[in-house]
């Protein structure tokens, strides 16, 4: 869906915005004849109406994201006039300020709103290219269809350990009980890794089982100590499972990395928008309080 975003229905909302960046550009000059470019002349009034008309369309779209009934238009549709007219508003708002931009309450929404137009770039860079980035790491297969193969491997896994000696079933249970897949938001984002095992032979505490690495390490090394040779070949068995295993969770965690990435930065883009809606209106009180 969204690379066709950019280019929906014919650069349709690219037109659009020149059209309006154009129109912006032309009222700005048509000022300085009788009163210096600035907010408060009828072409800075007609920008600043605009603009703020602009901020409420693109805070619409959240609305109507989620609004699946609604006959106005589609989502895609929406989102592409999202993307390129807040684009065009960066400079119709800084045409309406007429570059005049201090340490006062009015450059407070204009801050916010360059936040908001910053972060939604950064959203919309993430939309073009991450998903990109999960079909490489997927390969054909799917987040559920390698939870799947991970539920498979952890039965298969549970089974051939009735072969084999009490410490190290006992070990191999405990590598796949404390596996953790997913954990918060910031876990996901940085793909930390907090798998735990407790290995009896050696202490009553639990210890990193980081990217399988200590399981199997200890498989690798009891596996020429084997008793007899059932357990031998269990162990073998049980040894190219956990490597299966290490491969699949790295890609799971790569998927949940990856759709972290997908929505991490509407956790800036939304509060943003928020209170670029308060700064605007105290910016639309204030100027009709002392103007
Ligand atoms: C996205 C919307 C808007 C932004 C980001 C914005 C931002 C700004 C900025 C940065 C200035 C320059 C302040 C200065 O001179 O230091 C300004 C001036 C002004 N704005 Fe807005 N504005 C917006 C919408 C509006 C609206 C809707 C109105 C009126 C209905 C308005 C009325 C004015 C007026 C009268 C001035 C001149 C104030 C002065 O020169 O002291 N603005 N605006
Ligand atoms: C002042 C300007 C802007 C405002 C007020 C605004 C506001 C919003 C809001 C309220 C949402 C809905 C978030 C949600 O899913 O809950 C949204 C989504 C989004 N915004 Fe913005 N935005 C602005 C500018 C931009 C710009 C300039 C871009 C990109 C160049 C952009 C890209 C996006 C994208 C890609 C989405 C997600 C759409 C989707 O999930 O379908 N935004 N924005």
């Amino acid at each position: 869906m969204f690379e066709n975003l950019l280019k929906y229905k014919k650069y349709r909302y690219l037109s659009l915005s020149l059209i309006l960046i154009v129109s912006a550009a032309v009222i700005y000059l048509t000022q300085g004849i009788e009163q210096p470019a600035n907010g408060g002349t009828w072409q800075g009034y007609t920008l600043g109406i605009f603009s703020a008309f602009l901020v409420l369309l693109l805070t619409y779209l959240g609305i109507r994201k989620r609004s699946y009934s609604s006959r106005m238009g589609t989502v895609e549709g929406w989102t592409s006039a999202h993307v390129f007219l807040g684009t065009s508003l960066l400079l119709i708002a800084t045409l309406h300020a007429a570059f005049q931009v201090g340490w006062n309450i009015h450059t407070l929404a204009y801050v916010l709103m360059i936040a908001v137009i910053l972060s939604g770039f950064y959203g919309l860079f993430t939309y073009l290219h991450y998903p990109q980035v999960m079909s490489k790491n997927n390969n054909g297969g799917s987040q559920e269809s390698w939870l799947q193969e991970l539920a498979q491997i952890d039965d298969e896994i549970k089974n051939r350990s009735g072969s084999c000696r009490a410490e190290i079933r006992l070990l191999v249970l405990s590598a796949i009980e404390n596996t953790k897949i997913s954990g918060g938001l910031f876990s996901q984002l940085t793909r930390s890794d907090n798998s735990k095992i407790k290995i009896q032979s050696e202490s009553d505490k639990y210890t990193s089982n980081k990217n399988q690495e200590r399981v199997i390490s200890y498989l690798a090394r009891a596996l020429p100590n084997s008793l007899n040779h059932a357990e031998a070949s269990a162990i073998d068995g049980i040894l190219s499972k956990f490597s299966r295993r290490q491969r699949l969770l790295k890609i799971i965690k790569r998927n949940l990395q990856i759709k972290a990435y997908l929505r991490v930065w509407l956790l800036f883009h939304v509060p943003l928008t928020i209170a670029l809606l308060a700064a605007l209106t105290v910016h639309i009180l204030v100027v009709f309080i002392y103007w």
